[in-house]
């Protein structure tokens, strides 16, 4: 029986809401695989250390098989060191009648000391998911502090977003998840994000030959788009059960590969590809192989879809313009 070295994750916001939907899942190896021991680093500002050792405690509780030791820290610079996988989650979230961007003043603070941190002491194969909101200019943030690991290792979660997608139009043409190949989140995640069906199939079958183009616009685009606003109306809180497993999805994707007939989005650094502006962390549609993504290349980009990709890169360049503004990078 192998007893290989186990990864580090590092889980940020530790003692939050999705903090405690992502950290049992972790340890039992849903994100890594059953063959991966995991050593957990929690890092949260020092009022919330207590409520995150309780966690840490519950942790222990389980008796996971895969969890080598737990710590739990207030230091980015500890909680840092070694790792492999970073969760950057702990951020504020936002609360009925904000837009996420509402939030770069209240967050983006966060990122670059953590950036710093990544920078000065994560294990050299780092992969770092920004999940607090703004998720892709916080990434953009944390990036920036830390020239010394390549940029293609900082992302920002749209996974949930394309979860969220996939469920719309599963619904809508009565199947199953797994029988759509090819959806697409493009630009931000915030209400300006363009979920994609251009390329999608159903079992085969072009999307746009199974659901009409009125529904497409009036309610498959802005009800993903505007997901997370109705869960905060409805919940009384933001999504935390579902972000957390899109967040496990999106690292099992990165570590384990995209299928040979299918594609995912993430918020990766843009190479300057379908036009978005080197540097920005965008959603694209990426594959992922032996660990790294890469952007899908070549797809015919329609005059509809190519207004709605310009009109949230532009916010996010606006975001980029704020953060400038504000110091952060
Ligand atoms: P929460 O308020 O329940 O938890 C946030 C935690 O972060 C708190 O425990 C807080 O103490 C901690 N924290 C704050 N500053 C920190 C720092 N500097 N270092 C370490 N920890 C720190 O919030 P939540 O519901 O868990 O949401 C967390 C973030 O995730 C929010 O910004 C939310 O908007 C975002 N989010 C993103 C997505 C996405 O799809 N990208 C989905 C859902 C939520
Ligand atoms: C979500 O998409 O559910 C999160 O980003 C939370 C939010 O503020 O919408």
């Amino acid at each position: 029986m192998p007893d290989p070295t186990p990864v580090v994750v590092t889980v940020t916001g530790a003692a939050g809401q999705i903090g405690y939907a992502l950290l049992f899942r972790i340890a039992s190896g849903a994100m890594l695989g059953p063959d991966t021991p995991v050593r957990l680093r929690l890092l949260e500002v020092p009022q919330a250390v207590q409520a995150a050792e309780g966690t840490a405690m519950e942790l222990d509780d389980c008796a996971f098989p895969l969890l080598a030791g737990i710590d739990v820290l207030d230091d980015a610079r500890a909680a840092f060191d070694g790792t492999n996988v970073a969760l950057l989650v702990g951020a504020r979230p936002r609360t009925a009648g904000m837009e996420r961007g509402d939030l770069l003043s209240a967050n983006g603070g966060i990122f670059k000391p953590q950036g710093e941190a990544i920078n000065a002491g994560a294990a050299d194969d780092i992969k770092v998911l920004v999940v607090g909101n703004p998720a892709n200019t916080n990434a953009y943030i944390a990036a920036a502090h830390a020239p010394d690991v390549p940029k293609d290792r900082f992302t920002a979660m749209t996974r949930l977003d394309h979860n969220r997608a996939l469920a719309q139009l599963a619904a809508r043409t009565g199947s199953h998840v797994d029988d759509i190949r090819h959806l697409t989140i493009w630009g931000n995640h915030s209400a300006t994000q363009y979920p994609d069906l251009t390329h999608a199939t159903v079992r085969g079958t072009a999307a746009t030959e199974l659901v009409d183009p009125e529904w497409v616009e009036r309610t498959f685009i802005p009800t993903v788009a505007k997901r997370g606003a109705a869960i905060i109306e409805a919940r009384g809180a933001s999504s935390a059960a579902s972000a957390a497993n899109a967040a496990i999805d999106h690292v099992h994707t990165w570590v384990t590969g995209t299928r040979a007939d299918d594609w995912t989005s993430a918020g990766v650094v843009s190479d300057g590809s379908y036009g978005v502006p080197e540097g920005l962390v965008s959603s694209f549609p990426v594959t992922s192989t032996g660990g790294a993504w890469a952007i899908v290349p070549g797809l015919e980009v329609d005059e509809a879809s190519r207004a709605r990709i310009d009109a949230s890169v532009a916010e996010l360049v606006e975001e980029r313009e704020a953060v400038r503004a504000l110091g952060l990078v």
